[in-house]
């Protein structure tokens, strides 16, 4: 066999995984190792950068073990990686503190400094998206206030997943789908901004020069080559991140077909050509991992740990399947239930950090079936949100792809089918992230000439479509349109402080 197998890691806010997929797609090997989010104090949320290198090394070893898959068939790996995050380095390369993820929301006073400063207006200009906490931007203007020696010691500043590829091949470097997320970049010019850098005086110097996608960095060091059991010299592409490599594991590449990702957050993702934004700044334009494509983003924070919320600390004795099982015993609109998802906060449409979830109607007859029905109805409800937005905004959909953990109960799938009242596909993609970032490998290595190349070969249909029941349709469009009138008035009472 000649070197043509792939490996794709993605580094989650949970866990990393990692596989081994040929260049028909067959996923030949996966391991996951998780890792913990560290919040020592509240709203924070960090991670030991090599806590992400040990699992890499781990899940590597495992998968190719398990496998018995020969190093030397191992064309290249790709990376794909949580978005938005912050990991300071000093000159040497040293790591300087653990990394600010995504999901921390200590900078809000930041945010609104920014917005103080550009106004919204002048920020969707120059980056084409809203800001939010957690964001490389927010995180970085927090260290400058609030950490002034790590900030002054600070000479790179590097994506999760670009300091995992830079400790795999000791190359500084990032790509646009990630580098668009931290909000310190052109969307539109795929370049840093200089228009935003500048009057929040940020030095230019600090971000590592931007290469395409799917372009190889450079080859596994020989420490890490001992350390997996790979091959020194294997070539490591620059990757994406994990909203658009699970798009291109999912063959989303092209406008028309999106995907809806319930996973721990919830995201709906539209492949654009052009870089043409949301001027409310409710929905998020960042780069796909294809040159001069784009993608809209709906996001919404709490999907799939809404119901983790549920099970852990209000059904304690239940797994994820009792209680979806139950749920689907209800009837559509749990008896007059609602849920707003929004346990930490909120993007899309409020980007509102200081939003909570509730729970609104209950009754007497209500049990736990209605409370995790309601939950999974809200999740799907928010995310409707921002499927009305795109139609706003123009995007076509003719297609929606279900993707993440939530693709596992049927239940979901309905709820997708019914309150979107569209049909819902699937693929036959397992750990889509992860195989995106091995397809993106396969590009930078010439297994493949192009992505549309790499999801030919690659992905292939899952199940029958999902079809929405026309009753239930029509029962939560009704529902949707209160749905969508509980969180303003809510906001109003002042309950959200
Ligand atoms: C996207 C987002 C998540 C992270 C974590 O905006 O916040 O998808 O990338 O996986």
């Amino acid at each position: 066999m000649s070197a043509s197998l792939l490996i794709g890691i993605d580094l989650g806010t949970s866990s990393l995984k990692t596989v081994v997929i040929d260049s028909d797609g067959r996923l030949l090997a996966r391991a996951a190792h998780e890792y913990p989010i560290d919040s020592t104090r509240p709203g924070w949320a960090e991670q030991d950068p090599e806590s992400w290198l040990a699992a890499t090394v781990a899940t590597i070893r495992q998968a190719l073990d398990l496998s018995g898959i020969p190093a030397a068939h191992i064309a290249g790996i790709g990376l794909s990686g949580q978005m938005h995050g912050t990991v300071c380095l000093d000159e040497s390369g040293q790591v300087l503190r653990p990394a600010i993820i995504w999901a921390d929301q200590r900078s809000a006073s930041q945010v609104q400094q920014v917005y103080d400063l550009l106004g919204s207006r002048r920020l969707g200009e120059l980056t084409a998206n809203p800001l939010d906490t957690g964001f490389m931007l927010a995180s970085w203007l927090w260290l400058r206030e609030n950490e002034p020696p790590v900030a002054r010691a600070t000479s790179h500043l590097l994506l999760p997943k670009d300091w995992l590829r830079f400790r795999l091949t000791g190359n500084l470097g990032t790509e646009p789908s990630d580098a668009s997320s931290t909000l310190l970049f052109d969307t539109a010019a795929r370049s840093w901004s200089s228009g935003l850098l500048e009057p929040l005086g940020i030095d230019g110097d600090i971000l590592p020069p931007i290469h395409q996608s799917a372009q190889v960095a450079g080859g596994l060091t020989a420490e890490l080559a001992m350390a997996t059991g790979l091959r020194q010299g294997t070539p490591v592409v620059f990757g994406g991140s994990d909203q658009s490599c699970q798009a291109l594991g999912n063959g989303v590449i092209e406008p028309g077909v999106i995907s809806c990702t319930i996973g721990t957050g919830g995201q709906l993702f539209a492949p654009t050509r052009q870089p043409a934004y949301d001027s409310e700044l409710r929905l998020h334009l960042f780069c796909h991992v294809l040159p001069e494509q784009w993608h809209q983003m709906a996001a919404i924070l709490s999907a799939g740990l809404s119901l983790r919320w549920l099970r852990d600390n209000v059904l304690t004795e239940m797994s994820y399947t009792q209680m979806a099982d139950q749920a689907a015993t209800v009837p559509a609109g749990a008896q007059g239930l609602f849920f707003l998802p929004h346990l930490a906060g909120e993007r899309t449409p409020y980007m509102d950090p200081s939003a909570r979830a509730s729970f609104i109607g209950l009754t007497l007859s209500h049990d736990r079936s209605h409370m995790t029905r309601a939950v999974m109805e809200g999740v799907v409800f928010a995310l409707k949100q921002g499927l009305e937005l795109m139609a706003e905004l123009g995007v076509p959909v003719r297609q929606i792809v279900a993707s993440g953990g939530a693709v596992r109960h049927p239940l979901w799938l309905q709820l997708q089918a019914d309150i979107f009242d569209r049909p819902i596909t699937q693929t036959k993609t397992i750990e889509a992230a992860a195989v995106g970032a091995a397809l993106l490998a396969g590009i930078g290595t010439g297994v493949y000439a192009d992505a549309h190349s790499a999801v030919e070969h690659t992905v292939r249909g899952g199940q029958q479509p999902v079809l929405p029941n026309p009753q239930r349709a029509a029962r939560y469009a009704e529902s949707y349109e209160t749905y969508v009138r509980l969180f303003p008035a809510l906001q109003e009472t002042d309950v959200f402080g």
